[in-house]
């Protein structure tokens, strides 16, 4: 069984491409400092699958990737065990763009710097192959085309120039190292939605500032109304448009982008990772009413600084190059994300 280190591995993203994975035979390290996430999403992903996977197939190590020492341990042990680490899938950050306005040294520190701490270990165990979980927020999109891979890089907040900053150092690593690493920057956009199980789901342990966890406490009653940034931007209702994609496809992204790498020789690709479709604010708050029959109460206020109306990517390159497409619709999104909410009204 192929080891594969997965950092970040407890929260949202990673824990739903664990599924994928091991389902995929793949053994998985996972570790995980536990700053936005708990270790219950590991019982619950074994919960899903039930007796289809071994228990050896899973180790999971609590630490923080700036600790150098406990990587050290991570890729070292494994080498004992005779199943060294063959690749990363690096989800470990700090993801809040508010936070990292008001924190931006927290996010340079644990993101730039935890990353540059990982990227030292695998060059010093030979691990050359990395997922890396970039973000469409590097973007400076101000028009209402997709986005290409090729368009501006300018992001806005601290947190953007953090993803950036480590895309950078990658593209580096790489060139200085003659070519011998595989990576793959994933740009993903705005994944939403939950395991179809509702076991595993987004678990913010601070309040939730992205549309779609306040969409669904607002409906469970957690929240009083949903604040809706803006009513006049130009757009088909008034409010910003997104490219939300299904936390599943997102996961199954992963998994399509690790044989990738395996499979093809070094290389280093940017992906933007999205459905290549815009849903409106407004669109999204109405079918998430409609297919769960339930109530988002919800006003209009001003509009949030930074927002940006159109935010859709062009997701040419990833569909052909990969050979992933995205299977599930914004209804699916809702369902799963609901269901996901109301079996965990407090999170796991
Ligand atoms: P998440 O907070 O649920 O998961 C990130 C995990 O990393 C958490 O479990 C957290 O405890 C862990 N972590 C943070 N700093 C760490 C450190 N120094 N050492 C070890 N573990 C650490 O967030 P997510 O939504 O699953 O995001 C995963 C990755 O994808 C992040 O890098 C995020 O920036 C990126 N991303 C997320 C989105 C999104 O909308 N969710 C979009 C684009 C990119
Ligand atoms: C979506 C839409 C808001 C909250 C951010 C990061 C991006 C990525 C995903 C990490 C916008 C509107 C929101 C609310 C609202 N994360 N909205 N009321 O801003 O597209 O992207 O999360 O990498 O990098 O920038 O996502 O969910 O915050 O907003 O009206 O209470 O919902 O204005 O149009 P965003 P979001």
């Amino acid at each position: 069984m192929r080891n594969i280190l997965i950092t970040g591995g407890t929260g949202y993203i990673g824990s739903h491409t664990c599924l994928p994975l091991l389902k995929g035979g793949y053994k998985l390290t996972i570790i995980d400092s536990n700053v936005n996430s708990t270790p219950t999403s590991i019982e619950r992903i074994k919960k899903i699958l039930k007796n289809n996977f071994s228990e050896n197939q899973i180790s999971f190590f609590k630490g923080d990737i700036r600790d150098k020492p406990f990587l050290e341990n991570i890729f070292s042990n494994a080498i004992k065990e005779n199943n060294p680490v063959e690749a990363v899938i690096h989800f470990a950050g700090l993801k809040s763009v508010s936070e990292s306005i008001e924190k931006p040294l927290l996010y340079w520190e644990n993101n730039v710097f935890g990353s540059i701490c990982l990227i030292d270990i695998m060059t010093k165990y030979e691990c050359r192959n990395i997922v890396f979980s970039s973000s469409a927020s590097i973007y400076g999109n101000t028009s209402f085309e997709p986005i290409l891979e090729t368009s501006e890089i300018k992001p806005c907040t601290p947190y953007g120039y953090t993803k950036v900053a480590i895309e950078n150092i990658l593209a580096s690593i790489f060139k200085s190292s003659k070519n011998s690493w595989r990576i793959a920057n994933l740009r993903y956009f705005n994944p939403i939605g939950a395991h179809e199980s509702g076991f595993i789901g987004e678990n913010p342990l601070d309040t939730p500032n992205n549309l779609f966890p306040i969409i669904c406490r607002v409906a469970n009653g957690k929240m009083n109304e949903l604040q809706i940034f803006g009513k006049d931007w130009p757009t088909i209702d008034g409010t910003g448009i997104r490219d939300y994609i299904h936390i599943m496809d997102l996961a199954d992204a992963h998994y399509a982008a690790l044989e990738f790498l395996f499979r093809n020789k070094p290389q280093i690709l940017n992906l933007n990772v999205g459905t290549g479709n815009g849903t409106s604010v407004l669109e999204l708050v109405n079918k998430f009413m409609k297919v769960n029959k339930c109530n988002v109460p919800y006003r209009f206020t001003e509009k949030r600084l930074g927002d940006l109306p159109f935010i859709v990517a062009n997701n040419t390159q990833v569909t052909s190059i990969l050979k992933w497409k995205p299977k599930r619709n914004i209804e699916q999104m809702c369902i799963d994300g609901w269901k996901w909410q109301q079996k965990n009204s407090n999170g796991y």
